[in-house]
């Protein structure tokens, strides 16, 4: 099994399993307040992570992996610990703390919990987020004025066909290969992606949207999904153009497995994220079985990331 390099890994030491066990039970609860974390719980959440200078480090450590403009712009953190000692509940609760130190979570989408659970479902549309087909390349409500800033995936259970390859590339490098012509038509405002309701936390229907805003990463976004690829007119140059950009992004993508308990964090202003086909012969595996994980994203605490 291919994991993610050790390079974007953050283990857990042990002395902060432990510290996070003694406290989950005491901390509130993760309320929201308009799809947001409570400011009070976060500011509750804020200050285990002063107590501990392990904490700290990791903390640091996750920052500087998510928000390196030179960087790949994503971490897999290694909370299987968590969820073992402390069960799904208090485990997720614990994650959302960890989470909640690089930015406010939120429940961007209304008819879900904060932690929105993806399974594995044979009876929609194969594509689709839950499907067990090919997920390409893009970043998470990419037709809204404010994408989440990060997009943070908990493997639950892996694929036990081991297949479901995590897909994750960095988008600015990938806009920098292009040529110049590409690059202009992807600023132009000629880019549509599905429907836009039940989200809060996110900003206005931007659709369509240019694929490139001028801005650079901590503000902007490079408003990519593979997704509304098939739809678009072959003849236009702004489909040459996002086929180019998606071409790149495939030639340098990362393939790596999560495992039992890998939560992969994604900058959404800097890398878009994907999955392979899970194993063929999903039918066979009865659906508790199947992959599952758990979704959230973040709001970065200042504007931008
Ligand atoms: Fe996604």
């Amino acid at each position: 099994m291919t994991t993610a390099p050790s390079t974007f890994r953050v283990p857990l030491p042990e002395s902060l399993v432990d510290f996070l066990g003694k406290r989950v039970v005491d901390l509130p609860a993760p309320e929201l307040d308009g799809g947001l974390l409570r400011e009070e719980v976060s500011a509750a959440y804020d200050r285990v992570r002063a107590e501990s200078p392990e904490a700290q480090i990791v903390f640091r450590r996750c920052r500087d992996l998510l928000n390196d403009p030179d960087g790949d712009g994503f971490a897999v953190l290694e909370v299987g610990p968590l969820l073992d000692h402390y069960g799904l509940d208090d485990g997720q609760k614990a994650a959302t703390i960890l989470l909640s130190w690089l930015g406010r979570p939120l429940r961007a989408f209304d008819k879900q919990p904060l932690w929105r659970p993806l399974g594995t479902n044979l009876d929609v549309d194969p594509t689709h987020t839950t499907g067990p087909e090919y997920n390409p390349l893009h970043i998470d409500i990419v037709n809204a004025s404010e994408p989440p800033d990060y997009s943070a995936l908990l493997c639950v259970r892996p694929d036990p066909l081991g297949e479901g390859h995590s897909l994750v590339s960095q988008v600015r490098r990938a806009v920098d290969r292009l040529s110049e012509g590409e690059r202009a038509f992807l600023a132009e405002v000629a880019f549509h992606d599905g429907a836009f309701h039940d989200l809060t936390g996110v900003g206005r229907e931007y659709n369509p949207f240019p694929v490139l805003d001028g801005l650079p990463a901590p503000e902007g976004f490079v408003r990519f999904t593979a997704r509304m690829l098939p739809a678009m007119d072959l003849f236009d140059p702004h489909t040459s153009a996002a086929r180019a950009l998606e071409r790149e992004l495939i030639a340098e993508q990362k393939t790596f497995l999560l495992g039992f308990g890998d939560l992969i964090v994604v900058n959404q202003h800097l890398c878009a994220h994907g999955c392979s086909p899970l194993g063929e012969g999903q039918e066979e595996v009865p659906e508790e079985r199947r992959r599952l994980l758990w979704q959230v994203h973040l709001r970065s605490a200042e504007p931008g990331a």
